[in-house]
């Protein structure tokens, strides 16, 4: 009995492992990219709930780009959104905005 609980324990650990380091790529992206202009990551994945950003999200972060890529406010975005670098990470910033849409009920450790 002992046994089997430490290797659910271990189990659960290892898990909730994984899924943070998705999250953090995402995270770093975020505090890398898109601070300067939007603030805090908790803010801006709070301001939407989970099903608007997988939409934003969808075929790389498509809708997102637009977005950018349309105003002349965000112009200073655009060199990034046009980069490769974008569409190929697209889905961890993804994993980070739905992790914490305003109805994941998660709140992000730190900054
Ligand atoms: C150079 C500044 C800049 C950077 C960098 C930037 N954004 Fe934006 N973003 C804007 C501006 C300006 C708008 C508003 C565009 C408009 O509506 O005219 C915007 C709009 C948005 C919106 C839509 C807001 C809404 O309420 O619908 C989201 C979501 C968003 N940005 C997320 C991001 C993410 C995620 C990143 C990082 C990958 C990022 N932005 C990087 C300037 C920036």
């Amino acid at each position: 009995m002992g046994t089997f609980n430490a290797t659910v324990a271990v189990t659960l650990l290892v898990g909730s492992t994984f899924l943070n380091a998705a999250t953090y790529k995402g995270q770093k992206i975020y505090i890398d990219t898109c601070k300067i202009c939007h603030g805090g990551g908790q803010s801006l994945a709070g301001s939407k709930k989970q099903r608007v950003w997988e939409k934003l999200m969808e075929n790389n972060g498509e809708a997102l780009a637009d977005i950018h890529l349309s105003s002349k406010k965000a112009q200073g975005s655009w060199e990034y959104f046009k980069d490769r670098r974008y569409t190929k990470n697209a889905h961890h910033l993804e994993d980070f905005l739905v992790r914490y849409g305003s109805d994941s009920g998660n709140v992000p450790a730190c900054d």
